[in-house]
């Protein structure tokens, strides 16, 4: 086999082997990957956007002249997002466990099916507010604001605490 061949078999088993790992361990944690803090930070950030774009959906809606379809990427923001949401807060990212400000209560990880319970009304409502925006079906859109909105509430009742610790 001529040095060139060979090479490209040897390229050829490495990506072989790599394509095996990557199918038996599709989501391990990357080398170096996010520290608890940088965890934090990453899903703040998520709340703070997913905040801007409800309240910019909410206040579009407010004007009778704001056909739903306009709001699909809005909604599509929050569907994708509500959907990540529960991978945000991994064992070990709740307050103690981490040394920047976080409103994150213990009850996320001592009561854990009820949090996910949560994150589920939440990625079914905002499923459900993309839907209607690509149906255009501004009635059903505004009412459907109402309904995430609880769904935020709920959570937040439980699983955030008041203050920033
Ligand atoms: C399943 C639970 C859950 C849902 C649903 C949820 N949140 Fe939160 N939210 C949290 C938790 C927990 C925190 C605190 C995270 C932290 O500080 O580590 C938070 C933080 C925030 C923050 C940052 C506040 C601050 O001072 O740091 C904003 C803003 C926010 N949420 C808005 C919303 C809005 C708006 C919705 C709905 C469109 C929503 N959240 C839905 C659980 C939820």
């Amino acid at each position: 086999m001529s040095k060139k061949y060979l090479a490209l078999a040897v390229a050829c088993a490495i990506g072989a082997v790599g394509l095996v790992a990557q199918a038996q361990a599709p989501s391990a944690p990357p080398a170096g990957g996010m520290s608890a803090n940088d965890i934090v930070g990453a899903r703040h950030a998520g709340f703070v956007m997913s905040n801007f774009i409800f309240n910019s959906t909410r206040r579009a809606m407010g004007d009778a002249a704001t056909e739903a379809k306009s709001q699909v990427s809005a909604a599509n923001g929050l569907a994708t997002w509500a959907r990540a949401l529960p991978t945000m807060f991994p064992a070990g990212t709740g307050p103690g466990a981490v040394t920047v400000k976080t409103r994150a209560k213990a009850e996320i990880w001592s009561d854990r099916a009820g949090f996910d319970k949560d994150a589920a009304d939440y990625q079914a409502a905002t499923a459900k507010l993309l839907d209607l925006a690509k149906a255009n079906d501004m009635a059903g859109y505004k009412a459907q604001i109402v309904e995430v909105d609880k769904t935020c509430d709920a959570c937040h009742a439980a699983y955030r605490a008041k203050e920033t610790k």
